[in-house]
Order: C-alpha cells, then sequence, then structure tokens
C-alpha cells in the first residue's frame, strides 16, 4: 500500500472518512484555524500547516520535504481550495487526485454544490480525478450522480454530496494505492 498524504483547508469530513478506511500518514493544510486540524489532532495523524505566505514554489518545497519526510507516495486533495504549482507537480507526477462536488466539467472552482444547485439541474454529482495546473480539470477517475430532488435544499443536497463522497474517495484511493 502506497503511504498517503491527504491536503486539505477546511471541515475535513472527507479527510477524516478517508482516515476511517486507509491508513493516512500526513496532512497538509494551509489555514491554521481550519477544523481539520482538531480532526487530525484526535486521530493522530502527524500534520504539516504550510505558510503560505511565501511564493508558491517556496511552500511547496516545504511541502516537498515534508512529504519525503514522511515517506509519502501519493496525495489526496480533499477540499484543499488552493491550485497545485509546476515544483508539486512534477514532484509527484500522476501521484495527484482530488474530489470535486459536481459532475465535472461542470461547475468547476469553488462552491460547486451551489453552483449546481442555483443552475437548477436535476441530476449533479462528484467527480474524482487525476490533477493538472488547472482548477478541478484532469483525467476523470470515477463519477458518482446524485439527484436533485424538488424538495431539496442546498443544505439537504450538500449532505447527500458529502455522504456520497466519503463513501467513494476512499473506495477509489483503496483501488489506487494497491497498484
Ligand atoms: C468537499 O465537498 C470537496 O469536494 C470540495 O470541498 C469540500 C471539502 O469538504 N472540494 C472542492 O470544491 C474542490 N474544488 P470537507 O473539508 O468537509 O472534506
Amino acid at each position: 500500500m502506497k503511504k498517503l498524504c491527504v491536503f486539505a483547508s477546511g471541515s475535513g469530513s472527507n479527510f477524516e472518512a478517508i482516515a476511517r478506511e486507509i491508513h493516512v500518514s500526513l496532512l497538509v493544510c494551509d489555514k491554521p484555524k481550519a477544523a481539520v486540524i482538531e480532526r487530525a489532532k484526535r486521530l493522530k495523524i502527524p500534520f504539516f500547516l504550510v505558510n503560505t505566505k511565501k511564493p508558491r514554489e517556496d511552500y511547496e518545497a516545504d511541502i516537498i520535504k515534508k512529504l519525503n519526510e514522511h515517506g509519502i507516495q501519493f496525495i489526496a486533495l480533499a477540499g484543499y481550495m488552493r491550485l497545485i504549482g509546476e515544483t508539486l507537480l512534477n514532484a509527484f507526477e500522476n501521484k495527484i487526485v482530488n474530489i470535486h462536488p459536481s459532475l465535472l466539467p461542470s461547475f468547476a472552482g469553488k462552491d460547486g454544490i451551489k453552483q449546481a444547485f442555483d443552475y437548477g439541474v436535476k441530476i449533479t454529482g462528484i467527480t474524482v480525478h487525476y490533477v493538472d495546473s488547472g482548477i478541478d480539470t484532469g483525467k476523470i477517475i470515477e463519477q458518482a450522480a446524485v439527484e436533485v430532488t424538488n424538495e431539496d435544499t442546498l443544505e439537504t443536497l450538500s449532505e447527500k454530496i458529502h455522504k456520497e463522497e466519503h463513501k467513494l474517495y476512499s473506495k477509489v484511493l483503496k483501488n489506487i494505492l494497491i497498484k
């Protein structure tokens, strides 16, 4: 099994769902106050806080140093709301994946769930894909559809999406990490 690092910026519900299924060796976080840090502490998973005040090239070099110290072989972005630069992409070529809460290529970027809800689509979903230099672009690995009913609010739709994310991401990661 390849050694996994999860990158996250926010609540970290996906981080925790992954950690319950797969051994996570390290968390990388760019927001000192993010709730995901508390989850890492509770789950006793080491974490690294990135100093993003530096130029991207420099803080990504810091990240790579940490990843190497922990013997990391694969990266899963889980709500890491920052572009991955050339430095990290070159060091971990084809070894970074992301989860996005829409059926890409629709509704990329921030607030994918709200974008789909506001647009009025009847089917939305989630996408796990390889990461390239774009925002939520890169080869798609797996998708799952989620129906939007007339009764759904943004809140109920968000709950359904997150539930699917928590199931799908660790399943996809397990398959990739054993190869
Ligand atoms: C997830 O819904 C994930 O798909 C999304 O951020 C959320 C993080 O939630 N990612 C993106 O929008 C990437 N563009 P979490 O912190 O509770 O795991």
